[in-house]
């Protein structure tokens, strides 16, 4: 059973608009119920500047412009789901340059964002030509970032196809969205065992 009242965020970082990626999450989006709320950017729309780490320097400035907005988009949300093609096995850029934002983010004066984004569930839909085995450096790295952040980790959707519209050839990829907005797995059993 959905639980009541969720706000999605499904961030958007194809290079080209209504592809693969995109279709796969707006099925996948369709079978939420109608009382969770869906927030969709695309971040080829809200461009971030080049990233510095700043960390052990001048430290970091309360964010502006399109980071402004991105962050607290973010904070808005209970449900951060990255769409996104699978570009050289992993992230395209503009979803890993919006993820390396978190860590300025984590250091800003006053944000508190860790403590803000604990308990949110971060979630991804990866299109790739290949088979899903290929998307695994991005599902670990996604993994990873959501243990880090005291998140919790929905899954990955994973569907192929190459050319834009493949994806609707992909039967299985299209039956596994109706239902991939479940509850979220426990982080802390998906992570490899410490020795
Ligand atoms: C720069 C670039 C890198 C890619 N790297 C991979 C890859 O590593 N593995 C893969 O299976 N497909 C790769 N592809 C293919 C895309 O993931 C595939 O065409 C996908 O359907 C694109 O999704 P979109 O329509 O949402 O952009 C790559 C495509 C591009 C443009």
């Amino acid at each position: 059973m959905l639980s009541p009242g969720r706000r999605f965020l499904f961030l958007l970082s194809s290079s080209r608009r209504l592809g693969n990626s995109e279709q796969l999450a707006y099925c996948a989006a369709h079978a939420l119920p109608a009382h969770d709320e869906q927030q969709w950017l695309n971040l080829h729309d809200f461009p971030l500047p080049d990233f510095t780490d700043l960390r052990h320097g001048a430290g970091y400035q309360p964010p502006v412009g399109n980071a402004r907005l991105l962050l607290e988009a973010t904070l808005h949300a209970t449900d951060v789901v990255l769409v996104t093609p699978l570009y050289m096995y992993n992230l395209p850029g503009h979803a890993k340059q919006y993820l390396d934002y978190w860590s300025a983010w984590l250091r800003t004066a006053n944000l508190n964002f860790r403590e803000q984004v604990k308990g949110k569930t971060l979630w991804s839909i990866v299109v790739g030509s290949g088979a899903r085995p290929d998307a695994q450096p991005l599902e670990g790295s996604l993994l990873l970032t959501a243990a880090f952040m005291q998140m919790n980790w929905g899954g990955m959707l994973y569907g192929s196809g190459s050319r834009p519209n493949d994806i609707q050839d992909d039967a299985r990829a299209l039956r596994e969205a109706e239902t991939f907005f479940g509850p979220p797995a426990d982080v802390a059993q998906l992570l490899p065992r410490k020795h």
